[in-house]
């Protein structure tokens, strides 16, 4: 069986750009691969959150992948801090990453606008810090949204750098993954970009978003005056609102708006509350689960537990032959 890696950063709940680019695969994944999927603890410490506000969100995103349907008897749950060879790999593999590329690198580019008073070495390094996650497995498939294809080529790239460097076929090549032909980007409610915490709480709707909250972002999701001519190509903003209807609604719905639109016909009140409904649909069997395991604490830390050690079991393994092949060999 292929090896598969992918992680979630704690920063926050998780939002349907995350279920629909990420998370639906994991589940699909779980049963035809051998499968890791972690919480990436050390990548969010680069925005600097407070211990609670850490601790709490690690909680959230273990409690959301298995209110999703990631059953830890298929797969290994783990949380990145747990597998401390993570690190070392990390520091072996920066002593090969370029200051050049690293900086070249978009979402590196993209922090030092959104967050200019904190660009630390943690974030111009974390493409190296992810190529860990992924070449301690030696994973071959990484689920991701279309926003991390560039950090899939780097890691690429860094792991044939390691192989050349020590003479070794060692590192597979890894290649972003999705079921569908094409990596997704699900957008916003904002009219512009992917649906993003960055991008705003008004641009993202949470798993665990209840229908009154529903209902309510949707209502102020951005449109315009309406279309002006029959068949009129449709502005970023509403082409969004129907990508997110294209996801979550049937086939049917989305035609019968589409054939209102080009007919200028379209009410975007009746358009926005068919939407959320449909939304609150998709959501509502995994908000209930998210509620009762949240009060599984017994349960959330065995699941942490074994997954820790199934992780570190395939991540030493991998350690102690990179050690080798660097030439730190015991006298
Ligand atoms: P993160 O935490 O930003 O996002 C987690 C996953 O959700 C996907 N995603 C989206 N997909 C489609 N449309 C959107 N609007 C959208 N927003 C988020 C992301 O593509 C991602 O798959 N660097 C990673 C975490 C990571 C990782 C790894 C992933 C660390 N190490 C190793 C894979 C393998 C990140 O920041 O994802």
């Amino acid at each position: 069986k292929e090896t598969v890696v992918s992680g979630i950063r704690p920063t926050g709940k998780l939002h349907l750009g995350n279920y629909f680019g990420a998370v639906t695969n994991f589940v699909k994944m779980q049963y035809d691969y051998n499968c890791y999927f972690f919480i990436a603890d050390l990548h969010s410490l680069t925005t600097h959150p407070t211990p609670q506000d850490l601790h709490g969100y690690v909680r959230h995103v273990l409690v959301e992948y298995l209110a999703c349907g990631i059953n830890p008897e298929e797969t290994t749950i783990y949380i990145q801090s747990d597998v401390p060879e993570v690190a070392e790999l990390y520091l072996y593999l920066n002593m090969n990453a370029y200051m050049g590329e690293l900086e070249r690198s978009t979402s590196f580019k993209d922090k030092i606008r959104s967050q200019p008073d904190n660009v630390n070495a943690g974030l111009l390094t974390y493409p190296t810090l992810m190529a860990a996650d992924i070449l301690i497995h030696k994973a071959t498939k990484v689920p991701v949204g279309k926003d991390q294809e560039q950090h899939l080529e780097m890691t690429r790239t860094f792991g044939n750098r390691f192989n050349r460097l020590y003479n070794a076929e060692y590192f597979p090549e890894a290649y972003a993954f999705n079921y569908s032909e094409n990596l997704v980007k699900v957008p916003g409610l904002d009219g512009k970009g992917k649906m993003s915490k960055s991008n705003g709480e008004g641009s993202c709707i949470y798993l665990s978003d209840s229908p009154e909250i529903i209902r309510k972002k949707l209502s102020r999701a951005v449109t315009d005056g309406g279309p002006t001519q029959e068949h009129q190509q449709k502005p970023e903003a509403i082409q969004n609102l129907f990508d997110l209807m294209k996801i979550v609604s049937s086939p049917d719905t989305l035609a019968h708006f589409d054939e209102l639109y080009n007919k200028m016909a379209i009410r975007y009140g009746d358009f926005k509350k068919q939407l959320a409904e449909d939304m609150i649909l998709a959501n509502a069997p995994i908000r209930e689960r998210i509620e009762e395991l949240s009060k599984d604490t017994l349960y959330l830390r065995q699941v942490a537990k074994h997954g820790a050690l199934k992780a570190r079991e395939s991540a030493q393994k991998t350690i102690k032959e990179v050690r080798q092949l660097i030439g730190f060999k015991p006298f």
